[in-house]
């Protein structure tokens, strides 16, 4: 099989991640060019990784004959724009997490991929994680039996970059960011079942002064078959990401802390370079992580999107599954706005971003 030639919009943290987890398992896709705005950052990305050629504006890679796949590692407003300019120039799209910020752009971006006959595969790197996969394999072969609940959350101290705190940008707070995540674990875990109903409790806390967004989520998700989802996010906890699943049924449980449960239980008087993502400090009690990207299962997704660009795999996680995940972000917005649950389907129009449905619940009152 020839390798997939990639092309990353983006030159920063998850553009870091999707290189590095590409050249972790070289033979299936190779990243051949980079686009970044900010003068000097695509360069800089290229010279660092090794990629051959670098533009400042992406359209113009998206000219390059020699790229074949974008990855979208950009703000999330900017998702369903580059990714319809990708389309109609005949490139496969990875889109990062959140797929973007309204229905409308899901639906317009699943439209312009099947229109032009390209694969758009949604960067949902948990359904790939070494340890939520085993999970997922034990709870399959019925070693829990019927689950009844699964938990999945996310917290650290709070995003790198300012445009995550600015709703404008991001479409929400911890809920956006985080929570996407979550709500894809559990349906992926339970195989895909409708959802039923949405409740959220937000708020927040401790970030004020930054943001009008959420930084503390709780959302519940009643699944069709019975089974509820929770998911659980924070932007309030220091000393580094937090990420872990729990899983109960009529026959056993299982619980997973993927970084703290595999790192090095660590004490240091005098610190480290690095110990985990977002954690301030490596002096005292830490908790570093080794193989990073491996542990999130970065490099196993792009390894499978990859191949199923080269037809070798289908999609486990494509446009339907970003758009599914936003449907429950719009419900969840919409619960705490609210202050009662919401039966699916839930798909008001006109939206600008789902947060507004939490600050402005009349929006969702009068879609319902
Ligand atoms: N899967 C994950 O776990 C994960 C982790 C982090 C981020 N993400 C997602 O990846 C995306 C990028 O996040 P990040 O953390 O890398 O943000 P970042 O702020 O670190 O980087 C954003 C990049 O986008 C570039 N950019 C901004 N405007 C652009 C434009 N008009 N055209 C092209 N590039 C532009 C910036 O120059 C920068 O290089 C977000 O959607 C985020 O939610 C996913």
């Amino acid at each position: 099989m020839s390798k997939v030639r990639i092309g990353i919009v983006g030159s920063r943290f998850q553009a870091d991640c999707i290189a590095a987890s590409v050249k972790a398992m070289p033979e299936d896709a190779e990243v051949v060019a980079v686009a970044s705005p900010t003068p000097g950052n695509a360069e800089a990305f290229a010279t660092r990784h090794g990629i051959p050629a670098y533009y400042s504006d992406y359209r113009e890679m998206l000219r390059d004959r020699g790229v074949e796949m974008i990855s979208v590692s950009a703000p999330n407003r900017l998702h369903a724009r580059i990714t319809i300019d990708a389309a109609n120039a005949g490139k496969h799209v990875v889109c990062e997490k959140p797929l973007c910020v309204t229905l409308e752009e899901a639906d317009a971006m699943i439209d312009a991929c099947a229109r032009a006959g390209v694969l758009l595969l949604y960067a949902e790197e948990l359904f790939f994680a070494p340890k939520y996969v085993k999970a997922k394999q034990m709870a399959d072969e019925g070693a829990f039996g019927r689950i009844h609940l699964v938990k999945q959350s996310e917290k650290h101290s709070g995003p790198h970059s300012d445009w995550f705190w600015d709703v404008e940008q991001s479409g929400g707070g911890a809920l956006m960011d985080l929570g996407c995540h979550g709500i894809a674990f559990c349906w992926w875990f339970l195989g895909k079942p409708n959802v039923k109903s949405v409740y959220a409790q937000l708020s927040t806390q401790v970030h004020a002064g930054r943001t009008v967004g959420d930084d503390e989520a709780i959302t519940v998700i009643e699944f069709a078959n019975g089974a509820v989802g929770v998911v659980e996010n924070s932007w309030n906890r220091p000393g580094g990401m937090d990420d872990a699943i729990e899983v109960f049924g009529s026959k056993g449980q299982t619980y997973a802390d993927m970084l703290m449960g595999n790192a090095l239980p660590t004490y240091s008087e005098v610190g480290f370079d690095y110990a985990v993502e977002k954690a301030s400090s490596t002096r005292g009690w830490t908790y570093p992580v080794f193989e990073e990207h491996w542990n999130y299962g970065f490099p196993q997704e792009m390894r499978h999107f990859a191949r199923c660009v080269r037809g070798k795999e289908t999609p486990i996680s494509d446009g339907e599954t970003g758009r599914v995940v936003q449907q429950v972000l719009y419900a969840a917005y919409a619960a705490a706005g609210l202050g009662r649950k919401i039966s699916m389907p839930f798909a008001p129009k006109g939206i600008s971003k789902p947060i507004d449905l939490w600050k402005k619940p009349e929006l969702a009152q009068a879609t319902l």
